[in-house]
């Protein structure tokens, strides 16, 4: 495969009667640009993989093998330098209830989950499904960490005597923004987490879609006494394509805090889909070729859209996606402004994510998925760009 392949992206799929929440939701003349999968197809080695997996005639519950933990192991050695064993990681059915599953391991009855809004709607709820009181540190203006903001959230995370009672659910990269955090930001809400006495689950599921030559950083790697206290949880699943497998990892190094969080998952998360775990390792295996095609594909996606939308929707702003492949359109300037959503659906015909889903910073704004063949993003744009000319 050459280092850019865009034959790979480039062709439209007919996914609407695939059985796909992303081509269903809305009426058949509109082009959804919403939800985080990807309308390309999943690359060959991992469908292979699962087509080999299909010639064995059972389909029973599924066991994580050994070679699946090391093969994850060395993936976290290899791009991350992140060096943890094998029993560190423990494979669940999703990063949602990945991060649902960690509050209720750490967090006592009342406490507070800090998460930094605008954010991915699921941590939004996530506090509230345990009875939990959510606390927002919300990001500047700028997309950037308002520690100010984070250090009083966590001090009314109301960790109390009890340690461990509150926790800080991370989102890095960040959806919606497509902000990929840098060390300096990183520990220093490590720090402040740690000053509080909370833990940290961090949901890093977009690591492995960062543009311009960047380099994901797990925090927990940046120091041990960040890993004793983190939960980290990564995927196969938006890089690769493959969000309907239901699989995904978590990284625990501390064995007492993983003990917790097993005793969590008992009876609620106990098996991981057979064939998400064929693809996870296939991904892992055999996947790069493929992801670094992909990050070129979306990489110009983005520029190409970061120029669009300047040139050809007035009033809307782009602060360029650092990484995933979401782009956080403020349209507060725009004859969209009071209800952007709404305006695209109606005027456009075009499907996007409501601001105000992600938190009260999302007023005005909604999200665009462009991890999509060129032609369909040249499509989306080109409906929006003509119902702001009309409004
Ligand atoms: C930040 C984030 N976390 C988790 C998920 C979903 O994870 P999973 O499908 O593994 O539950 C998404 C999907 O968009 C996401 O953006």
């Amino acid at each position: 495969m050459n280092a850019f392949d865009p034959t790979l992206f480039d062709a439209p799929i007919a996914r609407r009667d695939s059985g796909c929440v992303k081509w269903t939701r809305f009426d058949e003349d509109v082009l959804p640009m919403w939800v985080a999968d990807m309308d390309f197809a999943v690359a060959e080695p991992i469908r292979a993989a699962i087509a080999d997996r299909l010639a064995h005639p059972v389909l029973g519950y599924g066991v994580a093998q050994q070679r699946v933990k090391e093969r994850i192991v060395a993936w976290l050695a290899a791009r991350y330098g992140w060096e943890v064993p094998p029993e560190a990681i423990l494979l669940l059915p999703g990063v949602v209830p990945g991060f649902n599953l960690a509050l209720r391991a750490l967090c006592g009855p009342g406490a507070g989950v800090v998460v930094q809004t605008p954010v991915y709607p699921p941590m939004l709820k996530a506090p509230g499904n345990w009875g939990l009181r959510r606390v927002d540190a919300p990001l500047t203006d700028d997309d950037e960490v308002d520690m100010d903001a984070l250090r009083t959230a966590l001090r009314g995370a109301g960790h109390g005597p009890a340690a461990q009672d509150g926790a800080f659910l991370l989102c890095n990269p960040h959806n919606p923004t497509g902000r990929v955090f840098g060390v300096a930001e990183l520990a220093a809400m490590a720090e402040a987490c740690l000053a509080e006495n909370v833990p940290i689950v961090s949901d890093e599921i977009h690591c492995d879609l960062l543009f311009d030559g960047r380099r994901h950083i797990p925090l927990a790697s940046l120091a041990p006494e960040f890993a004793a206290r983190t939960i980290t949880l990564m995927s196969a699943g938006k890089t690769w394509n493959i969000a309907g497998l239901n699989a995904c990892w978590a990284v625990v190094p501390d064995a007492g805090l993983r003990a917790r969080y097993a005793a969590a998952l008992a009876g609620v998360a106990d098996h991981v889909n057979i064939l998400g775990l064929v693809a996870t390792e296939a991904a892992l295996a055999e996947g790069e070729p493929w992801r670094q095609a992909l990050i070129a594909y979306l990489q110009a996606n983005r520029d190409w859209l970061l120029r669009a939308v300047a040139e050809r929707l007035p009033g809307v702003r782009l602060r360029a996606p650092e990484g995933t492949f979401l782009a956080w359109l403020d349209c507060r300037g725009s004859a969209a402004a009071a209800d952007p959503h709404r305006f695209f659906l109606d005027r456009a015909r075009v499907g996007l994510n409501a601001g105000p889903d992600f938190g009260p910073p999302g007023q005005g704004f909604v999200r665009l998925n462009f991890g999509c063949p060129r032609a369909l993003l040249e499509e989306g744009i080109g409906r929006m760009q003509r119902a702001l000319a009309g409004a």
